[in-house]
């Protein structure tokens, strides 16, 4: 075989092999048993009833919520208010951008390159967020996330995600006590996760996001976490859309922060996109693959003299031994 066609297809496996390894998360999460540890509707009071009777408080009152910066955009000030006004027993931070490089310089430093090493904003955005809950616990809530109706019957659980629909979880809202494991385990998987995936959106998703959250709660569930280490799931009624929701999703009408928004629409439907970007990234494979065997692999035939004729699958032929195996064992003889 020619040198070329040695290195095309090295390098052919390789991209097929970060797919295939990519694509089983992804099956992998199809086929999680998350639906194991939902947050039973029984098990939270409805709103304004007796909270005392109800379970035991792990998590600490504490809300933290990020920006840019102190400046909150009209849009969101409602919610972030009913957040505040639902809940004057407890401590709000909210993190911006400054106050979050502080915070990772000063208390994980070990961290302090990967996190300003992030191409995009929403990598800091989303990687702080973990780094609070593991410190401080308390519950995190994006911005665009209003509060509904007090989090109190939330603290009860050792840590809580949100469950999103047709698989995985989200972490636009979360809740956990300080030094969780399996929040430990996402601070601690964070670099090793920092990795280009040429498209922005997979890049973001999959390097601090949902889906990088999804896998790694995927394989937190498979070593059967102890039940003072459970994660427990928030289903999609207790999140919104119902008075006995804890959650009430700003539709965000505004003229502005239209990145912002865009940004929480993908964190909302993460799953879809993921799949989506990976069948683009497919189809841009297939046409290289086609434009190498069709122009590159044919020139050499046409510059030997011998199948001149240019055809898609010159290479294919070529492999598979057909009427182009002849060439291949001159060539090597
Ligand atoms: C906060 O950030 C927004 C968006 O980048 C900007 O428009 C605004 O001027 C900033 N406010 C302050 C006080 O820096």
């Amino acid at each position: 075989m020619r040198r070329g066609t040695v290195i095309f297809l090295v390098i052919s496996l390789i991209i097929l092999g970060v797919l295939v390894n990519a694509f089983s998360t992804l099956i992998a999460l199809l086929f999680e048993k998350g639906g194991a540890t939902p947050i039973d509707p029984s098990e939270i009071p409805l709103p304004g009833s007796d909270l005392s009777a109800n379970g035991t408080q792990l998590i600490p009152k504490i809300i933290h919520q990020t920006y840019i910066n102190a400046t909150i955009p009209n849009k969101w000030q409602e919610g972030q208010q009913a957040c505040v006004d639902l809940h004057d027993d407890y401590e709000y931070i909210l993190w911006t951008d400054e106050k979050s490089r502080d915070f990772i310089a000063t208390e994980y430093s070990w961290f302090l390159e990967t996190f300003d090493s992030y191409p995009f904003p929403i990598q800091r955005a989303d990687s702080i967020r973990y780094f609070v809950l593991d410190f401080y616990g308390g519950i995190y809530i994006d911005l665009d996330d209003g509060c509904n109706r007090p989090l109190d019957p939330l603290l009860n659980y050792p840590a809580w995600l949100r469950r999103t629909v047709p698989t995985g979880i989200s972490n636009d809202a979360m809740g956990s006590v300080p030094h969780h494991p399996f929040f430990r385990k996402v601070i601690e998987s964070l670099e090793y996760y920092n990795r280009s995936w040429v498209l922005p959106y997979i890049t973001v998703m999959y390097s601090t996001g949902p889906l990088f959250l999804s896998v790694l709660w995927v394989e937190y569930l498979r070593v059967d976490p102890a039940p003072e280490d459970a994660v427990r799931l928030l289903m999609p009624a207790e999140y919104k859309g119902h008075d006995y929701s804890f959650f009430n999703i700003s539709k965000g009408s505004s003229w502005h922060g239209k990145d912002a928004q865009t940004i929480f629409w993908m964190g909302k439907h993460w799953f879809l996109l993921t799949v989506a970007g990976f069948l683009i990234a497919g189809v841009i494979g297939g046409c290289l693959w086609w434009v190498w065997s069709s122009c590159v692999m044919n020139a050499g035939m046409t510059s030997n003299g011998k199948g001149g004729k240019r055809r898609p699958w010159g290479l294919w032929r070529r492999l598979s031994g057909g009427k182009g195996r002849y060439e291949l064992v001159e060539r090597m003889a």
